[in-house]
């Protein structure tokens, strides 16, 4: 039966997402399906920002970084008043399903839509990988990437000089980046938002990491840690004399989002993309698509939004052993 679809991204945005909108714009096209953009997320949806989108419009983004169809965050559409002028406008163009790319608020904010009445397919986005109901979203892949090849030149750096640096990555609530990046990094300490730091046991592995003549250490902290970059920096001074090593800090902040998106991110939003319209077509609604073992699974909002992800615990031991 024909339909007529939209597509947005919200939130902060994430390498892969381009992708991901190519996948849904082609298969609903491919339904015989007419679908629509929305620009800049949810206030395009509240200011009328549609746009027809033809396979064309799509075609040479797949590579690409960022969201061709632009991102935001709006404070307006946590409002029912907000969210009721987006649905009269969706409804004017007889658009019957919406399918929202973006993260952990963008999706709350989808559900909340959903709850006023309105058919809605989330798609698992974002830099964090911090959303429950998915292993893995599109763009942490990327992300991490970009952080590794930072980490790797700082080390480069660090061991000419003999220093220390704390590289801060991003992610408020979720340690996943950081986990990952230190452990692919090599760092000898890690800081998350999910774990108590003491500040003293690094100073401790520091100094003695010098006594035994490492030439260089690295801490790899998340933005939203108890000791991110700055209180470990603000701590290290008051302990200069105990390390060893001088200290730099490097925040790598949004450098991390706005790369091309590797083949993992790309392949991940072609079938997460796909996804979203085949669950648009058995009419399942109030959903995130996402990835469980390895299978693009749609998974309830009422079981996933609000719900914290859980550090891989196993990921953070072997991360302290071979430190
Ligand atoms: O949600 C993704 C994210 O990149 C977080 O890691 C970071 O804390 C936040 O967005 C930054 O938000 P903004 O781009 O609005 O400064």
């Amino acid at each position: 039966m024909k339909k007529s679809i939209a597509v947005l991204t919200s939130g902060g945005d994430a390498p892969g997402m381009n992708a991901a909108i190519r996948a849904v714009v082609r298969t609903g096209l491919k339904n015989g399906w007419d679908v629509y953009g929305v620009r800049n997320g949810y206030r395009g949806l509240i200011n009328g920002q549609f746009d027809r989108m033809s396979s064309r419009d799509v075609g040479g983004i797949l590579q690409r970084g960022g969201t061709i169809l632009g991102s935001a965050r709006c404070p307006e559409f946590t409002t029912v008043e907000g969210r009721t002028v987006a649905i009269r406008n969706l409804n004017r163009l007889g658009i019957e399903a919406l399918v929202v790319i973006g993260g952990n608020g963008s999706q709350a904010g989808a559900h909340e839509l959903y709850k006023m009445g309105f058919p809605v397919v989330g798609v698992a986005s974002t830099i964090d990988n911090d959303l429950a109901g998915t292993e893995i979203t599109i763009g942490v892949d990327t992300a991490l990437n970009i952080a590794l090849e930072a980490i790797d030149r700082l080390k480069v750096t660090a061991s000419s000089h003999q220093r220390a640096f704390i590289i801060e990555v991003m992610g408020r609530k979720c340690g996943y980046l950081a986990l990952t990046a230190g452990l692919a990094g090599g760092a000898e300490a890690i800081t998350l938002p999910e774990h108590e730091t003491d500040p003293e046991e690094i100073a401790e592995a520091l100094s003695l990491a010098y006594a035994h003549g490492k030439n260089h250490a690295l801490i790899v902290a998340a933005e939203g840690a108890d000791y991110n970059a700055a209180k470990l920096t603000e701590f290290f001074k008051e302990h200069r004399d105990r390390l060893g090593f001088s200290v730099r800090s490097t925040i790598l902040g949004h450098v991390q989002r706005g790369g091309e998106p590797g083949a993992a991110d790309r392949i991940l939003a072609s079938k997460l993309g796909c996804g979203a319209v085949q669950a648009i077509a058995r009419e399942e609604y109030g959903v995130l698509i996402g990835l469980i073992n390895n299978k693009v699974t749609a998974t309830p909002y009422d079981d996933m939004v609000g719900k914290v992800k859980e550090l891989d615990e196993e990921l953070f031991e072997l991360a302290r052993l071979l430190d």
